[in-house]
């Protein structure tokens, strides 16, 4: 399948790109702690050299870091589950995600979590399904604040069922994406996010598709992107 080809080369790349930087470190540091010249203005240098060096490094480990944990993510542990619970842990995490957005002060951001009064009930691992949602929660709310900063930019997570089918919506105010990225969006390592990883939707898709599941992606009434999975329903009990 091609995310499992995608995973593959993320764990190579990780591992490629890993080896070579414990070395990388201990040459800088080595440098800079065996000068015993007199030139002042050179010492600087070199301390300022290392210290540039360390600071790449420990960034391209945290970059690894991610690598190989979208190459190790578990497989599903399915149990029956209501989407409703789902929506309502998503709702305990709005806070913290507010908060990391904004990057220390809430990002003023609309956030609005509704589910029918009924159960849904779904086969889901929701330790999974919980990490693939926040991470649309976690874009949708980007990019609102991204285009109303001063507050304006709403986002709806709505849990809902049909005849055969439970459902999870996140739809936002924002610029949405145009059509011709609809696809390419769901791809690892697509990203238009100076600090992104890209990998955020190719988990959500991989969660999904383990759950037996879909994610599609339309425009939001509101104008802005929406995401919706979609799960079985269990037969009723
Ligand atoms: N709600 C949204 N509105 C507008 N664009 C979006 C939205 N969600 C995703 N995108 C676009 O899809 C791209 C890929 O999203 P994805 O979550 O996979 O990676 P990312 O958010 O860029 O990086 P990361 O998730 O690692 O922080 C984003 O860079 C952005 O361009
Ligand atoms: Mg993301």
């Amino acid at each position: 399948q091609r995310i499992s080809a995608w995973q593959d080369f993320a764990r190579r790349l990780a591992h490629e790109i890993k080896n070579p930087l414990t070395p990388i470190q201990l040459a800088a540091q080595e440098l800079d702690e065996t000068y015993d010249g007199e030139n002042e203005a050179y010492r600087k240098k070199l301390e300022h050299a290392r210290a540039i060096i360390e600071e790449e490094v420990a960034t391209l480990r945290r970059l690894v870091g991610e690598f190989s944990s979208f190459a190790k993510l578990p497989r599903a542990d399915l149990s029956p589950s209501d989407l409703c619970d789902l929506a309502h842990g998503i709702q305990d995490a709005v806070p913290a995600i507010l908060e990391d957005v904004g990057r220390g002060t809430p990002a003023p951001v609309e956030v609005r979590v509704t589910c029918a009064t009924e159960p849904i009930r779904v086969r889901m691992d929701p330790m999974m399904l919980k990490r693939g949602v926040d991470n649309l929660l976690r874009n949708a709310i980007q990019s609102v604040y991204e285009a109303h900063p001063s507050g304006g930019g709403e986002v709806l997570v709505r849990a809902y069922r049909t005849e055969a089918s439970g459902f999870i919506e996140v739809r936002d105010n924002g610029p949405g994406i145009s059509r011709e990225n609809w696809d390419r969006v769901f791809d690892p390592y697509y990203t238009t996010k100076t600090e992104g990883t890209g990998l955020g939707l190719a988990i959500v898709k991989k969660v999904v598709l383990e759950h037996g599941g879909q994610v599609r992606l339309d425009r939001a009434p509101e104008g802005g992107a929406r995401f919706s999975i979609e799960l079985p329903l269990m037969d009723s009990p």
